[in-house]
């Protein structure tokens, strides 16, 4: 074999000798007999199978202050501030700044990437610059790409024919935002297209869902019965899903039984929706972060996205999914032992389910060798300390390599 990799620990904290040869995983045992040409001694560091990004927009990543900064910190205004600065997009610009992103993720051990294009723009050079995107960096990180019509399917005349033109350029999922709709009939009306797409083209499903502190807001109802209907459930996902956050108890409790028997998968944003959500609020003052560790706790497929890097909606943003992982920790109050560990799941085994990459995921003899080492022991350890990716394997290569900071005392 090519390399051998001594003495990792698995998250689940066993000790592990992993073997690689043409790309693949070939052995994967506490102490491995075999030697190979190369060998990394890991000192007992944790291995893991890469980090998933399971909802960005790689195609506004990096404007931030473009045309100007978002002074109010609100969804609304950075969809305004958006749609000035799409004006100006340009192919290159966009290729430019998603390869500049991806390679930010993946220095950090992302390599499997889900972007929403945005199809509400008339030349479709957001989605068409991403397509180019996925086949330029195939080789070294997977990115899917959903056609998001940011706008409304039904808020410019010509957006459905968008969207179907995108679907036809190749786009991996329908998107949707029925809550940015013009009324409620229309985000109803738009669920049920999205589904009436997604079997039209075998694609994805993955809608902006009641991404709103409106306690009213309530296409998650319509998605997971859409699911039901169609048999999509696991083909289909509901991004912030926020408003969940705000509904009462009553009510949620009789629709966390329509979810679970959906089976559709939940991506929440921590990051982003503590900052752009109960902002019409005084105090108490909302999370505005769906209801993550209920819905775990129900067995539902959770996932954790950064959802922006430095663009009209947060100006902040690092590519690091354990800034992603820690802030849901916080704000979800997830805690616990098994609840950290869960957390680190969403930001790679679920988010893999998410994005339906099936067989070719994780750490398996057989399995594609993409796999990453942190300078950390354990999953709790990774979150707590934000630890370095010290190297990034795709497809058996080291992609990458990251010295930890050394501290030095005088
Ligand atoms: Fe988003």
């Amino acid at each position: 074999m090519e390399l051998i990799l001594r003495d990792g620990r698995l998250p689940n904290g066993e000790s592990i000798d992993i073997g690689l040869d043409h790309g693949s995983i070939c052995a994967l045992e506490p102490h491995l007999a075999a030697s190979a040409a190369a060998e990394i001694t890991l000192g007992g560091k944790l291995v893991s199978p890469p980090f998933v990004e399971s909802h960005i927009h790689l195609d506004s990543a990096l404007t931030v202050g473009q045309p100007r900064w978002n002074q109010s910190g609100t969804l609304f205004e950075g969809i305004e501030i958006w749609r000035d600065r799409k004006q100006s997009l340009t192919l290159d610009d966009v290729k430019a700044r998603a390869i500049a992103t991806l390679k930010l993720q993946a220095q950090q051990g992302v390599l499997f990437v889900r972007s929403h294009a945005d199809v509400s723009e008339a030349n479709l050079i957001a989605l068409k610059a991403l397509l180019e995107v996925r086949d330029i960096v195939k080789d070294w990180i997977t990115v899917q790409v959903v056609a998001f019509p940011q706008d409304g399917l039904y808020g410019s005349p010509g957006n459905l024919e968008l969207m179907e033109e995108a679907l036809k350029l190749g786009a991996d999922a329908v998107g949707g935002i029925p809550h940015y709709e013009m009324t409620r009939e229309d985000g109803v009306e738009s669920v049920h297209h999205i589904f009436e797409l997604a079997q039209r083209y075998d694609r994805l499903i993955d809608i902006h869902c009641d991404e709103i502190d409106d306690d009213q807001s309530r296409f998650l109802e319509v998605v997971a019965a859409c699911a039901v209907r169609s048999g999509l459930g696991s083909r289909t996902t509901a991004s912030h899903t926020t408003a969940f956050a705000s509904y009462n108890n009553a009510y949620a409790f009789k629709l966390m039984g329509l979810l679970a028997r959906s089976q559709i998968n939940f991506i929440a944003n921590p990051l982003i929706n503590i900052t752009l959500q109960g902002r019409t609020d005084t105090y108490p003052k909302r999370r505005g972060v769906t209801r993550v560790k209920e819905l775990w706790q129900q067995g539902l497929n959770v996932s954790l996205g950064h959802d922006c890097v430095q663009d009209p909606w947060y100006s902040l943003g690092s590519g690091n999914m354990l800034d992603v992982a820690s802030m849901a920790v916080h704000v979800c109050q997830m805690t616990g032992q098994a609840e950290i560990a869960a957390c680190f799941d969403m930001i790679t085994t679920n988010g893999a389910k998410t994005l339906a990459l099936g067989e070719s995921y994780g750490l398996a003899v057989g399995k594609p060798a993409n796999l990453i080492v942190l300078d950390a022991d354990s999953p709790y350890d990774a979150i707590r300390r934000r630890a370095t990716v010290t190297h990034v394997f795709s497809h058996g290569k080291l992609l990458v390599q990251t010295k930890p900071p050394e501290v030095k005392w005088e």
